[in-house]
C-alpha cells in the first residue's frame, strides 16, 4: 500500500467564544492517498468546513497529529503554514471568494505572486492564459468577478485553485450556488482534474456528486456544545 499524502490522528478542534465552547471535531482519524477523490457528507454544523480548513492549513487543530507528505504540520507557525499551503493546496469555496476589485486575470495570478521562488512573468502569463483557455474564459480575462455569472465565477475560482499545481485540492460545496447545468459542468471539470492525477477532497450535500468520489466519508456525530456551567463540572 502506498503512503498517505495526508494523515490525521486524533484531530480535535474546539472553538472558544465568550458564551460557550464548541467541539467542532472530536478525534478525527483520516488518511488520504495520492490520486484519491474523497467526498465528505454530514449534517449542517457537524464540522465539514472546519475539517477542510485544517486539512488545508487555514486553521490549526486544538490537538492531534497532522502530517502532510510525512511532515508534521499540526504545530506550525502561521507563516510556516502559509508557505506550505501556498505550494501544496488549492481551495475552492462555496462562495467563490474572488476579489471584486481585481480583474479575472489578476485574481487567478494571485497564487503565483506569493511563491517563495518568483516565477518569471512570461512563464506565469503563458500558464494563466492556458488555464483561462481550458475553461473557456479567455474572453473574460479583464472583466471583474461581479461582471460574471455564478457558473463563470466558479470556473475562475477553480482556475485560481489550480494555477499553482497543488498536490491537494480542497473543495467546499462547489455546486451549492449553481443551477444544475452549471453544477454538472463544474463537477465534470473536477472529475477530469482527478483523473489527471490531482488528489481531491470535496464536501457536498448532493448525493449524485458525492457518488462520483472513489471514497465517501460521513461525519455523523453531532458536535457537542458545552455551556460554561457544564464545562466547569
Ligand atoms: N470561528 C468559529 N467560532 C466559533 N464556532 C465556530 C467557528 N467556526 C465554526 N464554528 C462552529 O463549529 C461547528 C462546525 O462548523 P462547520 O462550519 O465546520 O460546519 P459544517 O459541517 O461545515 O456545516 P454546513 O454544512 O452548515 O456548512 C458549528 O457548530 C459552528 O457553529
Ligand atoms: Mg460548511
Amino acid at each position: 500500500m502506498s503512503k498517505p499524502i495526508l494523515h490525521m490522528a486524533g484531530i480535535t478542534k474546539v472553538f472558544n467564544t465568550e458564551e460557550m465552547e464548541t467541539h467542532a471535531l472530536r478525534g478525527v482519524d483520516l488518511s488520504i492517498y495520492l490520486g484519491e477523490f474523497v467526498s465528505i457528507c454530514g449534517p449542517s454544523g457537524c464540522g465539514k468546513s472546519t475539517l477542510l480548513s485544517i486539512l488545508g492549513l487555514l486553521d490549526l487543530p486544538t490537538a492531534g497529529s497532522y502530517q502532510i507528505e510525512g511532515t508534521e504540520v499540526a504545530q506550525l507557525s502561521l507563516s510556516e503554514a502559509a508557505t506550505i499551503r501556498n505550494e501544496k493546496v488549492g481551495f475552492i469555496f462555496q462562495s467563490f471568494n474572488l476579489i471584486d476589485e481585481l480583474s479575472v486575470y489578476d485574481n487567478i495570478a494571485l497564487p503565483l505572486r506569493y511563491r517563495r521562488q518568483p516565477i518569471p512573468h512570461a512563464e506565469s502569463d503563458k500558464k494563466l492564459k492556458e488555464c483561462l483557455e481550458k475553461v473557456g474564459m479567455s474572453h473574460r480575462a479583464s472583466h471583474k468577478p461581479n461582471q460574471l455569472s455564478g457558473g463563470q465565477q466558479q470556473r475562475i475560482a477553480i482556475v485560481r485553485a489550480l494555477v499553482g499545481t497543488p498536490s491537494l485540492l480542497l473543495v467546499d460545496e462547489p455546486t451549492g450556488n449553481l443551477d444544475s447545468r452549471n453544477g454538472d459542468a463544474v463537477m465534470e471539470m473536477l472529475r477530469q482534474l482527478n483523473s489527471d492525477g490531482t488528489t481531491l477532497c470535496m464536501v457536498t450535500h448532493d448525493p449524485r456528486y458525492a457518488d462520483m468520489a472513489s471514497r465517501l466519508l460521513h461525519i455523523s456525530t453531532p458536535q457537542l456544545v458545552k455551556e460554561p456551567h457544564e464545562t466547569a463540572l
